[in-house]
């Protein structure tokens, strides 16, 4: 029995990048040929990070996992899977919590695109606590997020926050 290539996308706002989705995306990098950290330009949503600084944020701390790509995409995450060839979408399961939204997406997405399987990681418990909206609401209110997001993303953070 052979194994098919695994070319997987790990979606998501990234606003920030946690350690939670960065322990994720090497995780992922383990388990497929090529893992593409697709960032969704959501024009309804008022980010805190534009598209751009999120890329360079991501490629900054991946830039060891040389499977690795980041990139952007507009409209449904199943057309620009098939655009991107990718038979995979990795997302992260934190708490129970996580589970119902998640369900939901993986079933709306396999209907309308079967062949594209969703695959799901379990957070590790280090990181299981940790999103990004309660990294935006401590560094809003003047709190320390060193230990919960990467280095580079803690040093725009605080350049963000200082004044
Ligand atoms: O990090 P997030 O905000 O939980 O990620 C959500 C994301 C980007 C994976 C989801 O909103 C998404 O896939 N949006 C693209 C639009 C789409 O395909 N919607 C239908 C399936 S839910």
């Amino acid at each position: 029995m052979c194994a098919r290539r695994l070319i997987a996308i790990y979606p998501g706002s990234f606003d920030p990048l946690t350690n939670g989705h960065l322990d994720l995306i090497s995780r992922g990098a383990q388990l497929a040929e090529q893992l593409i950290v697709a960032i969704l330009q959501n024009t309804h949503k008022q980010p805190l990070f534009t598209v751009d600084e999120r890329i360079e944020m991501i490629r900054d701390a991946a830039r060891e996992l040389s499977n690795v790509e980041v990139d952007s995409f507009e409209g449904l995450l199943v057309d620009y899977a098939a655009r991107r060839n990718a038979n995979a979408i990795l997302r992260g399961i934190r708490a129970i919590s996580d589970y119902e939204t998640e369900l939901q997406m993986a079933l709306i997405n396999r209907r309308m695109r079967p062949e594209t399987e969703t695959i799901f990681l379990m957070a590790r418990e280090e990181y299981s606590f940790i999103s990004s909206r309660m990294i935006k609401e401590i560094i809003t209110l003047g709190g320390d997020v060193s230990s919960f997001v990467p280095a580079a993303v803690a040093s725009r953070l605080r350049a963000k926050f200082s004044h």
